[in-house]
């Protein structure tokens, strides 16, 4: 992928890759998009694929697949144990990450579960970077406790720094003189920090992780989920991988890891997922876990199709023509919302555009979640659908208080090689209108709240009636325009 110059002075993303098969979208009129977004309670992950235009939801397991990614999957070989599959998958994975053991699972987070299971006893301590939902639903399911270490300023939207997802490294040992090394079963690394804007950390610091990590005889996990993206941001930004091919920087960060595991749903453009080391010992203690939640050790859940195509992707990840699509479509829709006053998370990172709802709306206090009432307003608006990073996917404490996001973030993703350049500035147009209109958009309140993971099935109502007066307004703007 290059960011190609124009004549003109201008600098554009160009695709790398050309379109052969496609898939017909739907753009519902405002009034159906109003009647969609009440009838999912206002959570975007409620509504269904019929009515949404641009699905910006996430980038997991929606990527686009590559022509050889698709020969891959027809030569599949079907087999409960053994499968010439899954040989070829785990020769790709000890080529990408020099790991010897694979142990396959369905998706990331029961990769998660598995060394949660594994690892984690009551009252432990996991130091990290950034929580991810799914990764601290886990470890406080065992009853350790998940304790984020990054710089002070990596959870300001605004910034110049290019590695918000660092270790503050004095934070770390801090943690490790106050809890005790016996306290604390991992250090956990989340490349492409998801919950902070996908942003990503540098190849050193992860490597001083890891230094101070063995100095204390802790293990270092990976979660290399969105490594993809961070690869491509440490190729470009850091000074010492500049000169490195994606598969020696790779390489060089998994030789300090002790333990990798990752989604494929999102590395390596297929779905699945599995978990990698050289420790002999680590592998066979985690092999139960497989066997025991997954499959066996030759599928662990997925299908040898989607392993063939994972195989190929990882192989995919390593040139950087594939891998800077992504980023360089976030940071050109990132780009042009700002040109036109729209606050959006910068540097822009991996994953997705991400939109500061606490700027957008300042008029809508945390309690009233305003990212949540941000993306059901961005979808009346657009019919894009977005997703709600802010106070609604926290979970309530043990007392049932609430605690507050520290952003309100409305996401909106990026899936890899989907979309073109001229989608992306449909839905700059419809964001920065919305902008012009934000005094029309109020809170949120939870009509049915779950008691985990509320924000994937929760179901909240609109405060005073603003999604009419907002689509009322549309149709004033816009006439007889989708
Ligand atoms: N780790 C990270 C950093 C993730 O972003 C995700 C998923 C997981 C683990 C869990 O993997 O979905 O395969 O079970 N993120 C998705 C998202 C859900 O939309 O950001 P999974």
């Amino acid at each position: 992928m290059a960011n190609i110059k124009f004549f003109g002075g201008e600098t554009i993303p160009l695709e790398m890759h050309k379109v052969r098969i496609v898939q017909k979208l739907n753009l519902p009129p405002v009034e159906l998009r109003l009647e969609a977004i009440k009838e999912a309670g206002n959570n975007t992950f409620l509504l269904t694929n019929r009515d949404i235009f641009l699905d910006m939801l996430t980038d997991s397991g929606v990527n686009a697949m590559s022509d050889l990614q698709l020969s891959a999957m027809m030569r599949a070989d079907d087999s409960y144990a053994g499968s010439m599959t899954f040989d070829r998958l785990k020769s790709k994975i000890s080529k990408v990450f020099g790991a010897k053991c694979f142990l396959p699972a369905h998706q990331g987070r029961a990769c998660e579960n598995i060394l949660a299971q594994a690892f984690v006893k009551p009252g432990n301590v996991v130091p990290m970077n950034y929580h991810f939902t799914t990764t601290k639903t886990h470890i406080t399911h065992m009853g350790g406790r998940v304790v984020e270490l990054l710089h002070d300023d990596a959870i300001e939207p605004t910034s110049t720094n290019p590695f918000k997802g660092n270790f503050d490294l004095d934070k770390l040992r801090a943690v490790i003189a106050k809890e005790g090394r016996e306290n604390i079963p991992f250090i956990r690394l989340e490349a492409g920090t998801n919950l902070i804007g996908g942003q990503p950390f540098s190849l050193e610091n992860a490597i001083a992780v890891s230094k101070i990590a063995k100095e204390h005889d802790i293990l270092t996990v990976l979660d290399a989920s969105l490594w993809q993206d961070n690869l491509y941001f440490v190729k470009t930004r850091e000074a010492r991988c500049m000169d490195m091919t994606p598969l020696e920087i790779t390489r060089e960060l998994a030789s300090h890891m002790d333990i990798i595991y990752f989604s494929a749903r999102k590395l390596g453009f297929a779905r699945g997922g599995g978990i990698c080391s050289n420790n002999e010992e680590i592998c066979q203690r985690l092999k139960e876990f497989v066997t025991m939640y997954e499959g066996f050790l030759t599928y662990g859940g997925m299908s040898v199709r989607e392993m063939e195509a994972m195989a190929v992707g990882l192989e995919e990840t390593m040139d950087e023509d594939v891998i800077s699509q992504g980023p360089q479509f976030i940071e050109f829709m990132c780009n042009e919302l700002e040109k036109r006053g729209v606050p959006v998370v910068t540097p822009a990172g991996g994953l997705g555009c991400h939109v500061n709802a606490m700027s957008f709306v300042d008029h809508i206090g945390q309690r009233e979640y305003p990212a949540g009432a941000l993306a059901a307003a961005i979808y009346i608006a657009s019919g894009i659908r977005g997703m709600e990073r802010g106070t609604m996917s926290e979970q309530r404490n043990e007392d049932g208080s609430e605690p507050l996001s520290e952003m309100e973030l409305v996401r909106l993703a990026m899936p890899r090689r989907v979309f073109t350049l001229s989608q992306v500035s449909y839905a700059v147009d419809r964001i920065s209108w919305l902008h012009e209109h934000r005094r029309l958009i109020g809170g949120l309140r939870f009509v049915e709240e779950p008691k985990t993971l509320r924000f994937f099935f929760g179901k909240l109502e609109a405060i005073g009636g603003w999604q009419e007066k907002l689509a009322e307004q549309f149709r004033k703007d816009f006439g007889d325009s989708l």
